[in-house]
């Protein structure tokens, strides 16, 4: 322990101190935080890879998925599990809410839902692509009565290494991918229109630069930074949770595609709103973080008044 009594007199030995001390203050409240797990969960990439290039998809599969995924919740026809009042008890109707729905919720990896009572996470998606294709091949054949379709034009996540045989086939994908991508950001030339359309439509809850933002009833509007195109589209479309629908009435498919190509902008700079973009950090309070930051100044200039005095004495 001498070695410490030793350290400290050293001159820098306060500064140590409080820095350590408010570094554990920092990890204390973010393993204390309700909310650091969701905040982690959230931002863990998504991996899912879009369905276009399925040429072959297993109905039947679709239906074994659906029943023994989706159907304890859903019903086995997609109408709902609900008590006597109405009350939806596990899952609700999905009959009406459409493939784009579908894709949306578990390419995000929201369904299969772990809790019918909280709002899910974003997570790495429970199923493969191929899975994915015949169960809303199944869906569509068996179960849809509408709602709207998986915009196909618009892109989805990037093909993956994994799902072909050799190099050359997947480097031939990626390339076609990465055009398809390109040209369908570029085709928005209205960028001005797209920051209109997302500040009046989706920055009160989102936020300004697209770090998300907590609602009431212990719901929340997640970060939309790793939302592909494609799940932004079909989050608009279909209104997850507490997300009002954006039908493309509401907001032209043009428009849809000037406000997508304006959060890949956010995405693809997450500090172009303001100097320290601190909603990135996410749940972490920007508060406590101006907090910390302010105390460990006036701490630092105490340290430095009193040091200053001794060395006069
Ligand atoms: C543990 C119960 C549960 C399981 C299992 C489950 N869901 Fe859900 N699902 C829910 C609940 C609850 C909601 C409503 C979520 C909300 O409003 O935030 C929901 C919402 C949805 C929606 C959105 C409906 C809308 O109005 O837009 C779709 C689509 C959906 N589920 C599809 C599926 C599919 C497909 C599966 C199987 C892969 C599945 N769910 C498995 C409980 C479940
Ligand atoms: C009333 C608040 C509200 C508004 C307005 C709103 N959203 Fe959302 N949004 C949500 C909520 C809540 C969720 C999560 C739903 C869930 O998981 O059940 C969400 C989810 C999303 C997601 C999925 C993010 C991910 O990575 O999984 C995207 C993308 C999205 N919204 C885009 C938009 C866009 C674009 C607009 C504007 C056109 C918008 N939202 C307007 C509340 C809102």
């Amino acid at each position: 322990m001498k070695w410490i009594t030793a350290r400290r007199r050293h001159p820098l030995a306060g500064y140590v101190v409080v820095i350590l001390a408010l570094a554990l203050f920092g990890v204390g409240y973010a393993a204390l935080a309700p909310t650091a797990e969701q905040a982690q969960a959230q931002t863990l990439a998504a991996d899912a890879p879009s369905q276009e290039n399925v040429d072959d998809v297993d109905i039947a599969n679709g239906e074994d998925i659906f029943n023994q995924t989706c159907a304890t919740c859903h019903n086995y026809d997609g109408s709902g599990t609900y008590d006597e009042n109405g009350e939806i008890l596990r899952g609700p109707d999905i009959r009406g809410v459409g493939a784009a729905a579908v894709n949306f919720q578990v390419s995000t990896g929201r369904m299969p839902s772990m809790d019918p009572d909280a709002q899910m996470p974003r997570k790495p998606m429970a199923m493969t692509e191929e899975e994915l294709a015949d169960l809303i091949a199944y869906y569509n054949a068996q179960i849809r009565t509408g709602g709207p379709d998986i915009p196909y034009d618009v892109p989805g996540e990037a093909p993956e290494r994994s799902s072909f045989e050799d190099e050359a086939s997947y480097e031939a994908a990626l390339e076609e991918y990465e055009n398809e991508y390109d040209s369908y950001l570029e085709g928005a030339d209205d960028t001005q229109m797209g920051m209109q359309l997302y500040l009046t439509n989706c920055a009160h809850c989102h936020g300004w630069s697209g770090g998300g933002g907590a609602l009431t009833d212990g719901r929340w509007a997640p970060e939309i930074h790793d939302a592909t195109p494609r799940q932004i589209y079909e989050a608009m479309v279909s209104g997850p949770g507490a997300m009002p629908i954006f039908s493309d009435g509401a907001i032209e498919p043009e428009e849809k595609q000037e406000l997508i190509s304006y959060i890949k902008t956010l995405q693809a700079e997450p500090d172009a709103g303001g100097i320290f973009d601190l909603q990135r950090v996410g749940q972490v309070a920007e508060g406590l973080i101006a907090w910390v930051v302010g105390l460990a100044l006036i701490i630092a200039c105490a340290i430095w008044i009193t040091a200053k005095q001794r060395a006069h004495d």
